[in-house]
């Protein structure tokens, strides 16, 4: 019997980005380091496409946006990485859009919110995700691809 190829393509991840984020690089590099956002963006995509993904990143500073790009990735995203930024501590509405998603959902941080103000000990996006990454600078963009390849290479195995 003809042996059946999978041409199904593999839906990218889409890492999101929210307020501020934008000016990684000359924004208090003291906690978040002179990495820039485009710099996270080309390393991310080269850890995914060793894992054989592609990536869609994208940054808003708009709350409404980020609640759109999320119900976007419904039915157009293998898993969401998301750094919510100050909307992590804030947002009811990110979480709420998080919990229509069905693919993993990782939580990064550049800094370790547990460590800082007490206003960033809260996250409503910890409540929508599969995981939590933080702390680690351009490493917990990473290591969040790395979490979300071995989750979906876990499920097909
Ligand atoms: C951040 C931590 C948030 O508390 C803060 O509001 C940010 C960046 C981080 O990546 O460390 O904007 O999400």
């Amino acid at each position: 019997m003809a042996k059946k190829t999978n041409k199904s393509k593999t839906l990218p991840i889409h890492i999101l980005n929210g307020p501020n984020l934008n000016l990684l690089g000359s924004r208090e590099p003291e906690i978040y380091g002179k990495t820039t956002l485009a710099q996270i963006g080309k390393a991310a995509a080269a850890r995914a496409k060793s894992h054989g993904f592609s990536t869609l990143f994208l940054q808003s500073n708009k709350e409404g946006e980020l609640v759109e790009l999320i119900q976007a990735a419904r039915t157009t995203a293998s898993a969401v990485i998301l750094n919510a930024a100050a909307y992590t501590h804030t947002s009811v509405a990110v979480l709420d859009a998080l919990k229509m998603l069905s693919v993993p959902v990782i939580e990064v941080h550049l800094s370790n919110p547990a460590r800082r103000e007490d206003f960033r000990h809260k996250s409503y996006v910890a409540m929508g995700a599969t995981g939590t990454i933080a702390g680690f600078g351009l490493n917990s963009y990473l290591l969040a691809i790395d979490a979300v390849a071995q989750i979906i290479k876990g499920k097909k195995t």
